[in-house]
């Protein structure tokens, strides 16, 4: 990978590890963080000081427009190491680009690559020990952006912070996933942010998901804002939805995130021959697909999620079960998918980047 800033980061690494005081077989998603982080400050229109430091809270001034415009952007990455204790990034360049499409739509600086990728590999490199091979684990990597200058007037700001965080990780959900299928509320409009992996859209999910929960269900699987018939994605996870043996997924838009699982799965299961028809995904042909027998499965797709089975959607205060499926894509995508992570079978794809 690109090597350039290579003697340009500051290392000041941590007196003591906390590596002994997890317990790597129960981890909550990203609850835990490594020893240290990665920085680098955009000031007087220039990154500068990139530096790996160990992990702590840092100070900042109360008007800081992070906190009060919530100019702040993060994207979701993941490692892996395999039996020979080597650790690969999947896909990193695409969650580089995604990053920088959101810094433009949050009117912020782009990162130079060789600032985000050099601070990724240089931590993954000192936090290594905290990469553990196996099925199941993997290094969740957290680079996000925020508006650091002071001053509550509603502009943009002149100063940022880019950091990179890691935290080893397991599955996202623990258990069985249920969908509500949106009705009212909306994660994204037309001309809005919802391609951005802005902060925002993720805190204007909150209030509706945490309805659905306190109904029994984890996810909102997102509509169109207009008219409330296509659906979109879930808030953690882009959707598929396998009608009969076709597999149907909303196409990316100003409302949909450009997800690298949602377009991994999509290429590997063209190549197993699966029909994959990327269109507007109806509401009502769900429900009657559902009724008629013909929604074999819906699962979610993400860099956290995974693949994750759906188990029923509820849509006007009906719920529809789905039937237990014995050649299910979900799984058979999902195990030719980390499997690639892992490095447990060849990568045709050429996604795996090795740190
Ligand atoms: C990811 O899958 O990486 C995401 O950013 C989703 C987040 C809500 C955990």
């Amino acid at each position: 990978m690109s090597a350039t800033l290579t003697n340009k980061i500051e290392i000041i690494k941590a007196t003591s590890s906390k590596i002994n005081e997890v317990d790597f077989e129960n981890l909550s998603f990203g609850a835990v963080f490594t020893d240290h982080l990665f920085e680098c400050d955009y000031k007087n229109g220039e990154w500068q000081n990139p530096v790996i430091k160990p992990y702590k809270p840092f100070l900042l001034d109360p008007s800081a427009k992070v906190f009060h415009y919530g100019q702040a952007i993060f994207e979701g990455m993941k490692a892996y190491k395999d039996d020979q204790n080597a650790i690969w990034l999947f896909r990193p360049d695409e969650n580089y680009k995604r990053f920088n499409n959101s810094a433009v739509r949050m009117a912020m600086p782009e990162v130079p690559e060789v600032i985000f990728m050099d601070g990724l590999n240089q931590l993954l490199d000192l936090d290594q020990a905290w990469v553990k091979p196996g099925a199941g684990n993997s290094m969740y990597i957290r680079p996000f952006m925020i508006a650091t200058g002071d001053g509550v007037i509603a502009n943009p700001s002149d100063d940022y912070k880019f950091m990179i965080i890691l935290s080893p990780a397991k599955s996202y959900y623990s258990g069985e996933v249920k969908v509500l299928i949106a009705e009212h509320f909306s994660r994204a409009a037309n001309g809005g942010i919802g391609a951005a992996k802005a902060a925002g859209n993720y805190a204007a999910q909150f209030y509706p998901t945490t309805l659905a929960n306190k109904q029994g269900y984890q996810q909102v699987i997102w509509t169109d804002d207009a008219t409330h018939t296509k659906l979109e994605e879930a808030g953690t996870m882009n959707v598929f939805f396998r009608i009969n043996d076709t597999l149907l997924t909303a196409p990316v838009s100003e409302r949909i995130l450009d997800g690298i699982t949602r377009k991994s799965l999509i290429e590997m299961a063209k190549k197993e021959g699966i029909t994959v028809d990327v269109r507007p995904v109806l509401v009502s042909e769900l429900v009657e697909a559902a009724q008629n027998g013909s929604l074999k499965e819906i699962f979610g797709a993400g860099t956290a999620a995974v693949v994750n089975p759906i188990i029923g959607f509820s849509y006007k205060e009906v719920y529809h079960e789905l039937p237990k499926i014995e050649n299910s894509f979900a799984l058979q995508l999902k195990e030719k998918l980390t499997n690639i992570q892992h490095k447990l079978s060849e990568d045709t794809f050429g996604w795996t980047v090795k740190v």
